[in-house]
Parts: structure tokens; C-alpha cells; sequence
């Protein structure tokens, strides 16, 4: 499995020969103007949730890719409406796609689309494959639900909001590492904006206080696991 960062909380994820981009956020970043959104390769497209920093290249690489949409019921209808494919899942459900198990994960944040309309519950991500097993947090504070995880998936990696004020800070997502037993992360939602600027290498020594890995992608590089 190979994962690359695409600025933000943006992915591009290669597994089994099957191309997944993760909360499309490109052409709004300019930390990511090296990125060109017409030339990712996109079977599917996961959402964790409906803010504008997570939506918005969806509409154009579904248009041009035919992707099909993995997010909760409201997400998935919304771009239903819109004429794109998709796949409605909500908390706690799991299905068998192509490349693996994908299960959504309960996330503590809000999630509205930039009109202010409703987005469902916001949620994250649990992928399971023969490629090794990730979780994709999506924004969220620390909780408890956390703990649930490693109850039934063992982690290789966790792919886990640091950028703190919108979500979890680094020391927050020291703790989520710890509920969910896994000491591979890779920071996600960190230097975008303002809010969000964080320092890496205190970022990192943190991490590796805790004897745990933190992972600071530069745009458009990748980890396999
Ligand atoms: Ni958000
Ligand atoms: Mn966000």
C-alpha cells in the first residue's frame, strides 16, 4: 500500500491496483500548487466529512475519473443529486470493496457542506487490506471510541489530524496512538492555514518521546507500508 500526501488532509492512496483519493482538497491549498488535480488517478473518493477543506476537488475528479463516492448517507446523496456514483455507508458499517474492508469510524467534529447544508455525521475511515491496515481519522478531537479499534483491527498505520484548534493537537494524538495501539502515524491537517501552523520538530521529538513514529510528509511524497 502506498500513500501519498497531497497537502491538508488530501490522499492518494494505491492498493491492489486501485486508485483512492481521500478528501480532495488541492486546488484551494497553495501549499499544494506542485499537485496537479487533472492527473490523479481516482477509482474511488473517500470523505470523511462535508467541510469545504475535505470537498472540494470532489466534484471535478468524480467528473473527469468516474470515481465512485464512499462517505456517509448525506454525503453520498448530495452527490447523487449530482449525478456521480456512490457508495452510502454511516457508523460502525463495514463492506468488502475491491481493495479491502472499508468500515466508517465515528469522528467528534461537525460537517456541513459550504452552503450550510447538513452533511451527516463526520466520520473516518478504516481500511483493511492483504496491503496492511489503515486508519484514516478524519478531522476529530480524541475519544474514547478510539479504544474500540484495536478491539477488532490491527493498525499498521493511522493517518491522524495534528494541526490542533480544528482537531486534535499532537499531544492529543500521542493518547489516540495510544488507544488505538499503533505507534505509525502519519500527521495530517497541519500548516494550511494560520490555525493550524505547528512546529515539526518539536512535533516529532513528542512523538518520539512516546516511542512512537510521526511521519511529516512533504507534498506530493509517499509512504509504503
Ligand atoms: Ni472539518
Ligand atoms: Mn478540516
Amino acid at each position: 500500500m502506498k500513500v501519498t500526501f497531497l497537502g491538508h488532509a488530501s490522499l492518494s492512496i494505491e492498493l491492489a491496483g486501485i486508485n483512492i483519493i481521500v478528501d480532495p482538497f488541492i486546488t484551494g491549498n497553495s501549499l499544494a500548487k506542485d499537485i496537479d488535480v487533472n492527473s490523479l488517478k481516482a477509482d474511488y473518493i473517500l470523505i470523511t466529512h462535508a467541510h469545504q477543506d475535505h470537498i472540494l476537488d470532489v466534484d471535478s475528479i468524480a467528473k473527469r475519473t468516474g470515481a465512485k463516492v464512499v462517505s456517509n448517507y448525506e454525503i453520498v446523496t448530495h452527490y447523487g443529486n449530482l449525478g456521480f456514483d456512490g457508495h452510502p455507508m454511516n457508523h460502525g458499517g463495514s463492506w468488502q470493496f475491491d481493495f479491502g474492508r472499508v468500515t466508517y469510524t465515528n469522528a467528534v467534529h461537525t460537517s456541513s457542506f459550504p452552503d450550510g447544508s447538513y452533511g451527516g455525521q463526520p466520520g473516518g475511515f478504516i481500511i483493511e487490506s492483504k496491503e496492511g491496515n489503515v486508519y484514516i481519522a478524519g478531522d476529530t478531537a480524541l475519544t474514547m471510541d478510539m479504544k474500540l479499534i484495536p478491539l477488532q483491527t490491527k493498525l499498521d498505520l493511522a493517518i491522524l489530524p495534528i494541526g490542533d484548534n480544528f482537531t486534535m493537537g499532537i499531544d492529543s494524538a500521542i493518547i489516540a496512538s495510544d488507544f488505538i495501539e499503533c505507534s505509525k502515524i502519519l500527521g495530517v491537517h497541519y500548516d494550511t492555514f494560520g490555525y493550524i501552523e505547528i512546529d515539526h520538530s518539536e512535533a516529532r521529538s513528542k512523538f518520539s518521546k512516546s516511542e512512537k513514529e510521526l511521519h511529516l510528509l512533504k507534498i506530493g511524497h509517499a509512504l509504503t507500508i
